[in-house]
């Protein structure tokens, strides 16, 4: 089938669905995938989307943690199934960063820490960048999601409690988060995935506020202090946006911090004439360099691959079969606990 054959049997198949039919894709999502989307958006907003949605069916372009977030959302009252459901086009299409924090490993890490906070009570808060039993883990001690969008204002709600925070898989939007809250690094200690305990020690988790698991987007990780000076030399005068994804070095050279949707509106809202250095995924850089102006350019251009991997023939191919294998399926049992961490979130 050629491409436009593709496209009208998408065009003809969405029609027949009307309303009952959703499709949401991420930023980072291939422009060819994004025309073919009723909304576009972030985690967060996608988030929203798919606790609003009443369609019967959503076909969430994006990576897995996030068509598992869109099902964990539409479940009935009791956690069960109710004649919704979701599908990912690219069921392979994972995240490595929310493959780095399993339930398993969390629930011992946070057993673990919670012997040794007695001084002040132990929250956990998982980026929304995680998998379903991590954030069932996290719903069922208390915590919240977050999303780069708003993880400020989860950190801040549960430090004003009074609480520790044990963040995961993330570290490096944490990092971020406690420096623009104005703590000191020494507020934040790691949590070593691979060592015993974490490699803490009770005086170094009670000398801290937050224990950051030792994950990371490897997209916004791999920015380097020599990629902001190479940039900075080939376009003088123009403003590094940097998402709090990446590390605290990089991050704290740019002229903004903020989420994708803060990049693209500070963005919207430029003069034409400014220029801007965009430290994220490429899908999304291009399509806002695309525009004549202002002057969009990429940090260092580099894909998600998980992103990348939907394409037009696997929406036509869902649309067509509505094969198994691309229906998103949380287990039943860990549905109630991730939804209470996620509306926490939502609530906040
Ligand atoms: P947001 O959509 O929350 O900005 O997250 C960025 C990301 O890496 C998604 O995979
Ligand atoms: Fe995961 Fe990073 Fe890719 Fe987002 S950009 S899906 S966080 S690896």
């Amino acid at each position: 089938m050629n491409n436009l054959a593709v496209r009208e049997a998408i065009e003809r198949l969405r029609e027949s669905w009307g309303d009952r039919l959703l499709i949401l894709g991420h930023h980072y999502q291939d422009s060819e995938v994004v025309a073919y989307c009723d909304a576009v958006g972030d985690s967060l907003e996608l988030s929203r989307l798919a606790a609003a949605s009443k369609a019967e069916r959503i076909i969430f372009c994006g990576v897995r943690f996030m068509a598992e977030t869109a099902d964990i959302l539409i479940r009935d009252e009791k956690g069960l199934p109710c004649g919704r459901s979701v599908w990912q086009p690219a069921p392979d299409a994972g995240c490595p960063m929310a493959d780095m924090a399993d339930g398993e490993s969390l629930e011992a890490a946070w057993q673990y820490l919670a012997t040794l906070c007695d001084d002040r009570p132990l929250t956990p808060i998982v980026y929304v960048n995680s998998n379903a039993e991590v954030k069932a883990v996290c719903g069922k001690h208390g915590g919240s999601a977050c999303t780069s969008g708003n993880g400020l204002r989860v950190v801040k709600h549960f430090l004003s409690l009074g609480h520790r925070i044990l963040f995961a898989p993330d570290q490096h939007l944490c990092t971020n988060i406690m420096r623009e809250l104005g703590y000191p690094p020494e507020a934040v200690a790691t949590w070593h995935r691979k060592l015993p305990n974490g490699g803490l020690s009770k005086e170094q988790v009670q000398a801290a506020r937050l224990i950051a698991w030792d994950g990371c987007c490897p997209i916004h990780a791999s920015y380097t202090v020599d990629d902001v000076a190479t940039a900075r030399a080939t376009y003088p005068g123009a403003e590094l946006l940097s998402p709090p994804e990446a590390p605290a070095a990089v991050a704290s050279l740019a002229d903004q911090t903020g989420s994708t949707k803060g990049i693209i509106e500070t963005i919207a809202r430029a003069e034409p004439n400014q220029t801007f250095i965009v430290g994220t995924e490429e899908h999304l850089v291009r399509r806002l360099a695309n525009r004549k102006e202002p002057k969009v350019v990429s940090l260092r251009p580099i894909i998600c691959e998980d992103m990348g991997l939907t394409t037009l023939e696997q929406i036509l191919n869902v649309l067509q079969n509505w094969d198994e294998a691309c229906c998103v399926k949380v287990k039943d049992e860990l549905v109630l606990d991730a939804r209470a961490c996620v509306e926490r979130m939502l609530a906040l």
